[in-house]
């Protein structure tokens, strides 16, 4: 009996050292010649950052410029995963994504931030900027700051705008040309107080649905139009469903890029250095990119579509304008004074000299 177990005993040992001896070769086989590309990977932070609009679009391009950037400043240890076109989140649901730690950043159009603070309204106001220029200096400068910084009292930290552009109008019930021609008629629009009452203004009734559900809403009927940058009626082919675009340049849409303070702490000061810095650079780079796309993507929609495109007089603007400012007036107290007092001073030096 004893013979046997001690037999036994050794088969088992002799077996468990082949095995060993396999296993171990096998793996020192499968591990990599020594690249000093792959130095330190083993210890890379990932950033998810969700987004609901096309990679075709001036948010989709910043989004992938910022990614790309952070790699190179951080030579591959810091990587940006970009998640576009509402595949993770909506717009509705990317806040509390961000809070929850689901995604570490995200750029939800300025609109739709009136439940953190009243103040984003300032942004939606009709005609707040005459042109490319004054808005750039209203992102960027004090008005564009002071909203930033509200995002602490939510425990977010703003890091950039980025801009969109200006929204125009597409509709199945046109040529819009007048704010007459509006009336009546039921739009898709953004979750914003302020673009709301613009439209209740004009006589117009409204829908407040996520991005993503726009194409559905015209194309079943639901609504008759909506609002929004060539970049956006573009890339999600709205021009496919709509007869009439009209040219109004009469609304900002654009960004506020975020992370959630708790994730933005856990970062080493090197890291928030690499992010702050692709930040800066990828923002003055959409600065640019942000106007050429939806110039070039205007071309691309007379191209491919029938779409009746009409682009508004500097008369008839002046028309909606006025038909419009009572808006500032209105919201005086919920922006409050500072902000509108800071657009004043805007408008004056950026207005149109006879
Ligand atoms: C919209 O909802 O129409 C836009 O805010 C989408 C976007 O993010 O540009």
């Amino acid at each position: 009996m004893k013979r046997i177990s001690l037999s036994l005993l050794l088969t088992c040992l002799g077996l468990a050292l082949i095995v060993y001896l396999g296993y171990h070769n096998l793996f020192s086989q499968a591990e990599p010649p020594y690249d000093d590309d792959q130095e330190g990977l083993s210890g890379q932070i990932v950033f998810k950052f969700s987004h609901v609009v096309a990679e075709n679009t001036p948010k989709g391009q910043a989004a992938a410029k910022f990614a790309e950037l952070v790699a190179q400043k951080s030579k591959g240890q810091i990587q940006i995963v970009v998640f576009p076109n509402g595949s993770l989140y909506s717009d509705i649901e990317e806040i509390n994504a961000l809070k929850d730690g689901q995604v570490q950043i995200i750029a939800p159009s300025t609109s739709k931030l009136g439940d953190l603070s009243p103040k984003w309204g300032v942004l939606d106001l009709p005609f707040a900027f005459e042109n490319y220029e004054a808005m750039q200096s209203g992102i960027h400068g004090d008005i564009g700051q002071a909203l930033l910084d509200s995002l602490q009292e939510d425990e977010l930290i703003g890091l950039a705008h980025w801009s969109n552009g200006f929204k125009q109008i597409t509709t199945n019930k046109g040529p819009i040309k007048e704010p007459a021609d509006i009336a009546g008629q039921k739009l898709r629009i953004m979750p914003s107080e302020i673009i709301r009452e613009q439209f209740h203004l004009l006589g117009a009734a409204t829908v407040e649905e996520s991005f993503n559900s726009t194409y559905n809403l015209i194309e079943t009927g639901q609504v008759d139009g909506e609002e929004n940058t060539i970049s956006n009626i573009y890339s999600r082919k709205f021009y496919n469903v709509q007869k009439h675009l009209t040219i109004s340049n009469h609304g900002y849409l654009g960004y506020a890029v975020m992370m959630d303070q708790k994730a933005w702490n856990q970062q080493t000061e090197s890291t928030q250095q690499i992010l702050l810095e692709a930040m800066e650079e990828t923002t003055d780079w959409n600065d640019q990119n942000a106007s050429k796309i939806n110039e070039e993507q205007l071309e691309l929609i007379k191209q491919k579509s029938d779409i009746q495109i009409y682009e508004l007089t500097a008369a008839e603007k002046q028309q909606w304008a006025e038909k419009m400012a009572p808006l500032y007036e209105q919201f005086r107290e919920t922006i409050g004074a500072a902000l509108l007092e800071d657009l004043d001073k805007l408008q004056e030096s950026y207005e149109e000299k006879p």
